[in-house]
């Protein structure tokens, strides 16, 4: 079953954002100083590897994500050495770690980009893409996709902020820059990448206007899983098989039938995806429509992942990163907002829920800082607070007849922010983050929700997520085991199996604040079941068997009698 580079498998992963994670040295900026005496807490939570958003040399337009430097390491966080340093400690405590190749766009003070623009006859000139008349695509991040440039008297295309100028990946130096910067990083001794907005770096010959009735940002169709990814794909690919790394792509609204061909077959370019049909669930894009949580959506899109991939490829399970807000205010009790309380009546409960809702699907599960311990979503009180570009982008573009409270309730909702607040390590000053100023605000919900309190607490959210990696960890089925969903229609219980050979389990998650009564699946009639996880206290009482307290979670080992 284990082929040569599927160690992945088995593991679960935990993502680091570096800024907010913990400040080693007291600038008020999370750091690799940081990380490096929060690698043994890493471990303890059960997982084995780190994913490290970009940690590389960059002016911050979209934090990390405009690198200015592919072979450095950011001021802000450390060196090179420090960097080494975590390497070592990581893969002395058995992580894994991974780097985020950022290839899709460079920041525009890369110095690729400040010679492209210099000119036509520039080296560097088409490494980005240039052209004299722009066409009508949209950004995701900030305004329409094309800044006219002054020196070079042309625009060129950004598909995400204006300072993440795309690069040209049609052009044979670029895909050979990219190469270069994957083996640099893999020689150092990281084991894999996880690959930014992978699928929109080919883009359509002659890059054709967009259809504006298209319900998607103008333009995506024409760069989405464009008409060369897969031999662009196949040489990065190409360049991980001469070492034992991981690549996992991330595939904004990548469709199931075209992620199967980088997820399957003889052209699988990546062991795994991060996809994002399952945070469509209360949304269309986390920043742009919302609509209530609505369970079915949300089983819809895991049942539909598990079932294609199963034998066939594998899943990336997450349900928060710095991308979204988090997942308690959207799918646990946060999402029955009030002002007033900063931490939601079933936040505990919901948390946890939250946890067994996907852990024990099968794929590899992806943790995302904080997650553990269940921060929530902060609420600014300006939308001049915020920093993330696409908070503010938003704020300024949709919705604009609203009353600017609402408007502000839409970016508490949706804010990629909530999910870049420090993380609450204790009940202290600055949350035990830094001792300085933070550099961003520190959510007030910490005296309540930090690491500290949580480790002292045996039925903590903190404590439960290391239950859940060992049980999965400990069990064959729950890795490998085929999935099945059971009543796919209910509005508030998502129940599904795991199975391998003899060895069966029952998931069931309720994802209502009331008690509710839930029907067991006919076929599992007759079987003896064994409650191996709950996420309330035992030795509660349970009233009857079926009825679910509020967001209650089990997990049961079946058994034939
Ligand atoms: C996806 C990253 O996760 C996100 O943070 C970033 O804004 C875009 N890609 C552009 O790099």
């Amino acid at each position: 079953m284990m082929g040569s580079n599927e160690w992945y498998k088995r593991m679960a992963f935990y993502q680091i954002w570096i800024r907010s994670f913990f400040d080693g040295n007291g600038d008020g900026i999370g750091d690799l100083y940081g990380v490096y005496e929060k690698l043994p807490y890493v471990k303890s939570l059960g997982v084995d590897g780190i994913w490290f958003s970009p940690l590389y040399p960059s002016p911050n337009a979209d934090f990390g994500y405009d690198i200015s430097d592919y072979y450095n390491i950011h001021p802000d966080y450390g060196n090179m050495e420090q960097f080494r340093k975590v390497l070592d400690k990581a893969h002395e405590l058995g992580l894994k770690v991974m780097m985020d190749l950022v290839v899709n766009h460079t920041s525009d003070e890369h110095p690729w980009f400040v010679e492209s623009r210099k000119g036509k006859d520039n080296p560097y000139s088409d490494y980005y893409i240039w052209r004299d008349k722009p066409n009508n695509w949209d950004s995701i991040l900030e305004g329409k996709a094309w800044e006219y440039d002054e020196t070079r008297q042309q625009y060129y295309l950004h598909i995400f902020a204006r300072k993440q100028p795309d690069l040209n990946m049609d052009n044979p130096r670029v895909r050979e820059e990219v190469k270069r910067i994957m083996r640099f990083w893999l020689d150092l001794g990281v084991d894999g990448f996880r690959e930014d907005v992978i699928n929109f770096i080919s883009k359509k010959e002659g890059l054709p206007d967009g259809l504006p009735f298209i319900p998607v940002i103008n333009g995506m169709p024409h760069y989405k899983d464009g008409p060369h990814i897969h031999e662009y794909m196949a040489e990065f690919r190409k360049v991980c098989k001469e070492y034992d790394c991981i690549q996992i792509g991330e595939g904004p609204m990548t469709d199931l039938k075209s992620a199967m061909r980088y997820l399957t077959g003889d052209e699988k370019s990546l062991d795994m995806m991060f996809s994002f049909d399952h945070m469509m669930a209360d949304c269309i894009y986390t920043e742009y429509i919302h609509r209530p949580f609505d369970l079915v959506k949300l089983k819809k899109a895991f049942s539909k992942w598990q079932k294609a991939l199963n034998n066939k490829g594998w899943n990336a399970l997450y349900l928060e990163n710095h991308d979204h807000p988090r997942i308690i205010s959207r799918y646990g009790d946060g999402r029955y907002f009030s002002i007033r309380r900063q931490v939601p009546k079933y936040w505990k409960e919901s948390g946890k829920m939250l946890a067994v809702s996907y852990i024990f699907q099968q794929g590899t599960p992806f943790i995302y800082q904080g997650q553990e311990i269940g921060m929530t979503n902060i609420k600014l009180s300006s939308i001049d607070d915020y920093v993330d570009v696409s908070s503010k982008n938003n704020f300024h573009t949709y919705h604009l007849k609203e009353s600017l409270e609402r408007r502000l309730r839409r970016i508490h909702i949706s804010s990629r922010d909530s999910a870049r607040t420090p993380v609450q390590w204790s009940d202290s000053r600055n949350a035990g983050f830094s001792d300085s100023t933070p550099w961003f605000f520190v959510n007030g919900n910490y005296h309540t929700i930090n690491v500290e309190a949580e480790e002292k607490d045996p039925e903590s959210i903190l404590n439960f997520y290391r239950k859940c990696l060992d049980l999965r960890k400990k069990s064959k089925t729950l890795v490998y085991g085929e999935y099945r969903e059971y009543f796919p229609r209910d509005r508030h219980i998502y129940m599904y199996s795991r199975s391998l050979g003899e060895v069966s389990y029952l998931i069931i998650c309720s994802f209502s604040r009331h008690k509710i009564r839930v029907r067991f699946p006919k076929e599992m009639k007759g079987m003896k079941k064994k409650m191996v996880l709950c996420n309330y206290p035992a030795g509660k009482e349970v009233r009857g068997n079926g009825w679910f307290r509020p967001y209650e979670a089990r997990v049961y080992k079946m058994a034939d009698k």
